[in-house]
């Protein structure tokens, strides 16, 4: 072993495991390197319990890459709704057209070639390559280098590139040449079910708990070493929801920058009183019927976080206040739902509607 991280020792009762306790995922049940890309892309984002109703709508929709390739962005978009970081979406786009051109619509099975697609990186191109290709890659995400650094009670910086790639070729090492792919899983479900993030691993579940350094050294809770994240941002926003004749007012946001090209309900900056409000309305001559409260929301964005307060305001024209309108669109209830993909962070506001 010429490695700085040694993990021979670990492979055999994490397999053994693996092979009795893995869990049942659609993606499991037909890894096709489409599958499994998309599935991965997935998980970046949400919990597997959540993945699974997104991942069986969106391949009954886009059974394959050359559907990926040829879906309008719309569509795409309404399919990712609730997802969030919807430029994955776009970048899974971007990287079908690029196969259908460069690989005849088939994922390439090599490591690098992977590589070089938008939003495939190291975690991704390793997963796909050797659960779908059974090529020996490393699939490193936080569950790994959670799992690997407690287990080897190593308190180096996890955040850093350099000790990623570390622990990628001390991977490689050791991955079982015949079975790469269900030794990469073994690891994340190990993460994912004992060894987990937040509170104290399931030590006593564990198969790889009789050499664990970190539970020798009671430092489960110490492991991994990950200096604290700056602070996010808070933003509070007022969001509008007006009604007219029935059809509720959204707008396009910008196309960069946070929710990038979504629909979204109006906002102002801050959080307006009722009184405030109304004389808003008021004075940019909007007339409206009736303006009420809603129950407020709050979104939490990797950097920033949403703190709305909502008000739903029924107006007598079609008249809004010039600083709202963006490139407006009055939706009925059935079109909110049905076309326009609005982010979760409205979810509770369209839910009140
Ligand atoms: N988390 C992300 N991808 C996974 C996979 N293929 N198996 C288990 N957990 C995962």
């Amino acid at each position: 072993m010429n490695r700085k991280y040694d993990l021979g020792a670990l492979v055999k009762p994490l397999c053994l495991w693996y092979g009795k306790n893995k869990r049942s995922m659609p993606w499991r049940d037909d890894p096709t390197p489409y599958h499994v890309w998309l599935s991965e892309i997935m998980l970046q984002q949400t919990r597997i319990e959540a993945a699974k109703a997104y991942y069986e709508r969106f391949v009954r929709e886009l059974p394959d890459v050359e559907a990926l390739a040829r879906v309008s962005e719309d569509e795409l978009l309404k399919l990712w709704e609730g997802l969030g970081y919807y430029n994955r979406a776009r970048n899974l786009q971007k990287a079908a057209k690029l196969i259908v051109e460069r690989h005849d619509g088939r994922l390439p099975a090599d490591y690098g070639l992977l590589m070089e697609l938008p939003g495939i990186g190291s975690y991704t191109a390793g997963a796909v390559a050797s659960i779908a290709y059974g090529i020996p890659a490393p699939a490193v995400d936080g569950n790994v280098l959670r799992v690997t650094m407690r287990w080897l009670g190593c308190g180096d910086d996890i955040s850093r590139a350099a000790v990623r790639r570390e622990m990628e070729r001390s991977i490689m090492e050791v991955i079982p040449r015949e079975r790469p792919g269900e030794f990469n899983q073994a690891l994340m479900e190990l993460g994912e079910v004992v060894c987990i993030p937040n509170g104290m691993p399931l030590c006593s579940q564990c198969p790889a708990a009789g050499n664990c350094e970190a539970r020798a050294a009671g430092r489960q809770m110490e492991l991994p070493v990950k200096p604290g994240k700056k602070a996010r941002r808070i933003e509070k926003r007022t969001i509008l929801v007006l009604e007219w004749e029935g059809r509720i007012l959204i707008r396009r946001r910008p196309d960069t920058g946070l929710l990038a090209g979504m629909w979204e309900f109006p906002a102002l900056e801050g959080h307006l009183t009722l009184p405030q409000l109304q004389k808003f309305l008021r004075e940019s001559g909007t007339e409206a019927v009736k303006v009420e409260p809603m129950e407020s929301g709050k979104h939490i964005f990797s950097h920033v976080e949403w703190h709305m307060r909502g008000y739903r305001a029924v107006l007598r024209g079609s008249n809004i206040p010039q600083e709202l309108a963006g490139v407006p669109v009055w939706a009925d209830r059935t079109e909110l739902k049905g076309i326009y993909a609005i982010p979760a962070a409205f979810r509770s506001f369209l839910q009140q509607l």
